[in-house]
């Protein structure tokens, strides 16, 4: 593999000792994929954020590479942390995280990398262009910018994301090239799939179907193809699946820029009925009767303002049973305090909770032993601690839950 003269003195220590660890990730890693050159990158999105995730080594690692001058060269955002960097106190986070969370993020703040901690960062200004060259490692984030925006991006890892900011370069191998790019399955939709709940259904099972394949979709209707269920979609696939990049036929721009895709000789799926993809997943409710809960929880993906305001408006006026957070960026939340008049109409016991969501943060020390969420991905991985029992039910269905402090089995198969 070639390198430029700017690239082999970064890998030759010229820079400095941090910048050339990071060069020695990124030519690893272009070595170990074939790539014939590095690509100038324009941002990335770094995970690894949460003090509970990364620990004393993850800790380690960044303050070498701070210690040894390295900065980042390009737009660098941080995935959410593991707590509500302003509220934390109030919400029951112990004091000993609180400090070593900062700890990370003033490392991360040290090596350039603006503490953003939102999984979507693409609502604020990290905002990729069709065709832009990415780094990010979010999987939620790297399914919308490759699908949605069209921009390019492996799935990275925290570690080479950082790696790539520092340097501002990436291998060109995956998904960065035009061969690796094109749909290997054919997802035939014949079932209405119309809600936020119907795309998060369909890319569970997608997602566990399919392993790292992209699919191209044919038959979802444009209508209700918004950002946000298409989010959704690609979270739920990157979650239970490890998919990069899917397309829509006739929605996502390169999709409709390769007509031609469709003539390809591709495997198909047909999507006939939503009551058989719930219970492939195991999403249905067993037992009758009702359950009571501790939290329900919302934005997983990090809601949008628009999305805030819509399901405040939702709860506008009703009293609640239980505690309801929704998850956003730090600025995201402050935009909102504008809305006086909404928010004075809201339960105390809803929270806009920033900088953290459910998945990554130490749940476990807040004595919540029972979720629901309308949020496939969050589902998905909370279903996997042991301590908590959590259930996936529709916007409304949780409304309903927090107001009565309970949720009612009424559900079952397509909505
Ligand atoms: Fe974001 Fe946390 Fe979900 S990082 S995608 S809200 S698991």
């Amino acid at each position: 593999m070639q390198l430029t003269k700017l690239q082999q003195d970064m890998l030759n220590g010229e820079q400095g000792s941090g910048t050339q660890i990071a060069m020695e990730i990124i030519v690893t890693l272009a070595k170990i994929y074939e790539a014939d050159v590095l690509l100038p990158i324009k941002s990335c999105q770094v995970s690894g954020v949460s003090y509970g995730n990364i620990g004393e080594a993850g800790l380690e690692f960044l303050e070498e590479l701070r210690a040894g001058g390295a900065r980042s060269k390009v737009k660098a955002t941080l995935n959410p942390c593991g707590i509500d960097l302003e509220n934390w106190e109030s919400l029951g986070y112990s004091k000993e995280y609180h400090e070593n969370q900062r700890r990370v993020l003033d490392a991360y703040e040290g090596l350039g990398v603006e503490p953003t901690c939102t999984c979507t960062p693409y609502l604020l200004d990290n905002v990729p262009r069709y065709g832009d060259h990415v780094s990010w490692s979010e999987s939620s984030a790297v399914s919308y910018v490759n699908s949605v925006i069209g921009a390019r991006t492996n799935r990275e890892g925290g570690p080479s994301a950082l790696a790539a900011a520092l340097t501002g370069f990436t291998g060109n191998y995956g998904l960065h090239l035009d061969e690796n790019r094109i749909p290997e399955v054919k997802v035939q939709i014949n079932v209405p799939i119309k809600d936020y709940i119907d795309f998060g259904k369909l890319g569970l099972i997608m997602g566990s179907k399919l392993g790292k394949k992209i699919p191209i979709f044919s038959g979802l209707v444009e209508n209700y193809c918004s950002p946000e269920n298409l989010r959704q979609l690609g979270a739920a696939m990157a979650a239970s699946g490890a998919i990069a990049l899917y397309h829509v036929e006739g929605i996502t721009k390169e999709a409709m820029l390769n007509d031609n895709w469709s003539k390809n000789d591709l495997e198909e799926i047909h999507v006939d009925n939503l009551a058989i993809i719930c219970d492939l997943t195991g999403l249905e409710m067993q037992e009758s009767g009702a359950v009571s809960i501790d939290l329900v929880f919302y934005g997983c993906p990090h809601y949008s303002s628009d999305e805030i305001l819509s399901l405040l408006d939702d709860l506008r006026g009703k009293k609640l049973k239980t505690p309801l957070w929704i998850a956003t960026s730090r600025s995201i939340r402050q935009e909102l305090l504008a809305h006086e008049d909404i928010l004075n109409d809201i339960d105390e016991s809803v929270k806009i909770i920033a900088d953290t969501c459910i998945v990554v943060s130490p749940i476990d020390t807040l004595n919540i032993k029972s979720v629901v969420t309308n949020s496939a991905k969050a589902y998905f991985y909370l279903k996997n601690k042991s301590f908590l029992d959590v259930h996936y039910i529709s916007s409304s269905e949780c409304i309903d839950a927090a107001v009565n402090g309970l949720m009612k089995n009424t559900s079952k198969g397509n909505e």
